[in-house]
C-alpha cells in the first residue's frame, strides 16, 4: 500500500466500532473539504452511455466504474467489496441493473409470485455501498427542532413498553420504475449516479414492523417545536455529487409524519430481520411517497424548518416540464417528487410475444397508487386504448391503503396479427394514468406513470384457416415461431391457387 493510500484510510477512517461501512461526513465540514480536494485531483471513468445505444446484454447490465473509483480514491474500497458480497448472498436472483452502487430489479416471474414480495426478490436501489452495522451497538440520534435531543438503542426502540409497534403492508416504488419506456422514446439526463434504466420491476411490497416516528418524537423527544416543518433522515452510506461527499440525506414534511403509521422506523421485513441491502438494522418506511424518502441505515433524524439540503432531496428526484433539459435545467425549476401517482404494468405477456389462443388472451400485472390512495379499478385495452375491459374484483389481490394490487384478466380477442394492449388504473381519488409516455416525458426520466403498452402477435385458433395452418406446421414438427422465419413449404398448391384466383380474378373486367 502506498503512503497516500495509508493517508486517506486514516483520514476517512470509520470511527465507531461495529459500524463497518460508515464514515461520518455531515458533522465534519473540514473532512468533506479534504475529500473534495482529493477528488478534484483525479480523473474518473465517465458514466456508461446506454440511452443512445442499446443496453448491454449482460448481467450485471451496467458497471459502476466511476462510483467504485470515488470510493477507492478515499480509501473506501472495502465498502465496494462488501456491497457486492452482500448482493451475492442476499440477492443472487435479481436482474443486476448496476453493480455499484447496487441497483437490482425483480424479474417478471418473481413479481407475480404473490401480494408480498419475498425479501430475496424485493428490488434494491442504492446510492452508495451497503454497510454492516451490528445491532447491539447501533444507536439512533434525534435532534434539531425537538424539545429533547435523544440517542436510542435498537433495544429501546424495539421495547413495546417504551414505544407502541405497528405492522404496515407497504409498496415501495422507485420513481424510476419503467424508466426504460421514457428512454426508448427520448433520451434524457444521464446523471452522475446512473439514472437506472429500470423496467417494471423497481417495485415491491412487504409487511414492515417498527414504530411510528410520530410516537418516537412524542415519547422520547417530548415532541417537536412549533418551528419544525420537516424531518430529515440521514443514512450511513457515503454519497457523491460533483466531487463533494455526503451521507445520504432526505426529508419529508412534518404533516406526513403526523399521520401516525405513515412514517415508520422499521427493523423487520415480512416477519424477518431487515436484510442488510434493505437498511439493517433500521430504516425509515414512508408510505405512498417515492422510495427515495424511505431512508435505509438511518442513524440520525433532524427536525428542520426547511426541507433537507442533501443533494438527493434538493437536487434530485425533481420533475421538470418537457421544455426543461440540459440547456436550462436548474435545481429550482423542477418540483420535488414526493407522493407517487397511480400507475400500473402488464407483466405477462411480454412485449413482442407471439400468442396462440382460442379467442381470449390472459394478462397479469400490478397496479399501485401512492399518497394514501388505493387501487379501485384496473382496465385493459386490446386495441391501444379505445375499448377497455375492467378486471374482475375477484381477480385482484385485496385492497391496502399503501400497497399495490396484483391483477389478472382474460381479454376477449378475435383479431389476429400485431395488437397493442395497454393497461390503466383508477385510484380511490378517481385519478388515472396519462395516455402515452410522451404525455408525461420529463428530463430526469422520473415517474413513468403513463398507460403501460405492449405489442403482441395474436394467432387465433378459433379461425379455421389459422387452425389449418397450425395443424400443417405441427404435422411437420414445426411451430409458428420464430415468427420472422419464412415457411419452408408452398403456402397452397397450384390447383387451389388457380381456383381462388379464377373465382376472384386479380384483374378487373374491362
Ligand atoms: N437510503 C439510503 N440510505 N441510501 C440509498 O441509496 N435509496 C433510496 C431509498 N433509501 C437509498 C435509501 C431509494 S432511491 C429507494 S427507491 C429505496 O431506498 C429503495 O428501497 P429498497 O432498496 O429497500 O427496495
Amino acid at each position: 500500500m502506498s503512503q497516500s493510500e495509508v493517508d486517506v484510510q486514516s483520514l476517512f477512517a470509520e470511527e465507531k466500532v461495529g459500524w463497518s461501512g460508515y464514515v461520518e461526513w455531515e458533522k465534519y465540514p473540514e473532512k468533506k473539504a479534504i475529500a473534495t480536494q482529493i477528488l478534484n485531483t483525479k480523473k474518473f471513468t465517465p458514466i456508461p452511455e446506454f440511452q443512445f445505444v442499446p443496453l448491454p446484454n449482460t448481467n450485471p447490465i451496467l458497471i459502476g466504474h466511476r462510483w467504485k473509483e470515488y470510493h477507492e480514491a478515499l480509501g473506501l474500497k472495502n465498502i465496494v467489496d462488501f456491497s457486492w458480497k452482500t448482493v451475492l448472498e442476499e440477492k443472487p436472483d435479481l436482474l443486476h441493473v448496476l453493480d455499484f452502487p447496487y441497483n437490482g430489479e425483480t424479474t417478471r416471474e418473481q413479481l407475480l409470485l404473490g401480494k408480498l414480495t419475498d425479501n430475496k426478490y424485493h428490488f434494491v436501489r442504492n446510492h452508495g455501498g451497503i454497510p454492516d452495522i451490528q445491532e447491539d451497538v447501533f444507536e439512533l440520534e434525534i435532534g434539531g427542532l425537538v424539545n429533547k435531543t435523544v440517542k436510542l438503542s435498537l433495544k429501546d426502540l424495539k421495547d413495546p413498553a417504551k414505544f407502541p409497534q405497528a405492522e404496515v403492508t407497504v409498496t415501495l416504488q422507485c420513481s424510476g420504475t419503467r424508466r426504460i419506456e421514457q428512454i426508448n422514446e427520448y433520451p434524457g439526463d444521464g446523471d452522475e449516479l446512473i439514472n437506472a434504466p429500470w423496467g417494471e420491476g423497481a417495485i415491491g411490497t412487504a409487511v414492515y414492523r417498527g414504530v411510528p416516528l410520530k410516537k418516537v418524537l412524542k415519547l422520547a423527544c417530548g415532541g417537536v417545536t412549533p418551528e419544525c416543518k420537516h424531518l430529515e433522515f440521514i443514512g450511513v452510506d457515503t454519497y457523491f455529487k460533483k466531487n463533494n461527499v455526503f451521507n445520504y440525506a432526505v426529508s419529508v414534511p412534518w404533516r406526513k409524519v403526523r399521520n401516525n403509521e405513515e412514517v415508520l422506523l422499521a427493523w423487520e421485513m415480512n416477519g424477518k430481520p431487515l436484510p442488510k441491502s434493505h437498511g439493517a438494522p433500521l430504516r425509515v418506511v414512508v408510505t405512498g411517497y417515492i422510495g427515495a424518502r424511505s431512508c435505509k441505515w438511518v442513524y440520525r433524524i433532524n427536525a428542520l424548518a426547511e426541507p433537507s439540503m442533501g443533494p438527493v432531496q434538493a437536487q434530485e428526484y425533481l420533475y421538470f416540464t418537457s421544455q426543461i433539459g440540459k440547456q436550462n435545467t436548474k435545481y429550482s425549476n423542477g418540483f420535488s417528487i414526493q407522493q407517487m401517482p397511480v400507475s400500473s404494468a402488464i407483466i405477462s405477456p411480454v412485449n413482442r410475444q407471439v400468442i396462440v389462443h382460442e379467442g381470449k388472451i390472459t394478462l397479469k400485472g400490478w397496479a399501485y397508487s401512492g399518497g394514501g390512495n388505493w387501487v379501485e379499478r384496473v382496465e385493459v385495452s386490446p386495441d391501444g386504448g379505445s375499448v377497455w375491459y375492467a378486471v374482475d374484483q375477484d381477480d385482484m389481490t385485496e385492497k391496502h391503503y399503501h400497497a399495490w394490487r396484483l391483477w389478472k384478466i382474460d381479454v376477449p380477442v378475435d383479431a389476429e396479427g400485431w395488437l397493442e394492449f395497454c393497461v390503466r388504473t383508477w385510484d380511490s381519488s378517481n385519478n388515472t394514468e396519462p395516455t402515452f409516455v410522451r404525455s408525461a416525458w420529463n428530463w430526469d426520466l422520473h415517474v413513468t406513470s403513463s398507460c403501460h403498452r405492449i405489442k403482441v402477435y395474436s394467432v387465433n385458433k378459433t379461425r379455421a384457416a389459422t387452425m389449418k395452418r397450425l395443424k400443417e406446421l405441427e404435422a411437420r414438427g414445426e411451430g409458428i415461431e420464430p415468427l420472422s422465419h419464412p415457411l419452408e413449404y408452398q403456402l397452397e398448391d397450384t390447383e387451389e391457387y388457380l381456383k381462388a384466383c379464377r373465382a376472384h380474378p386479380r384483374e378487373p373486367v374491362c
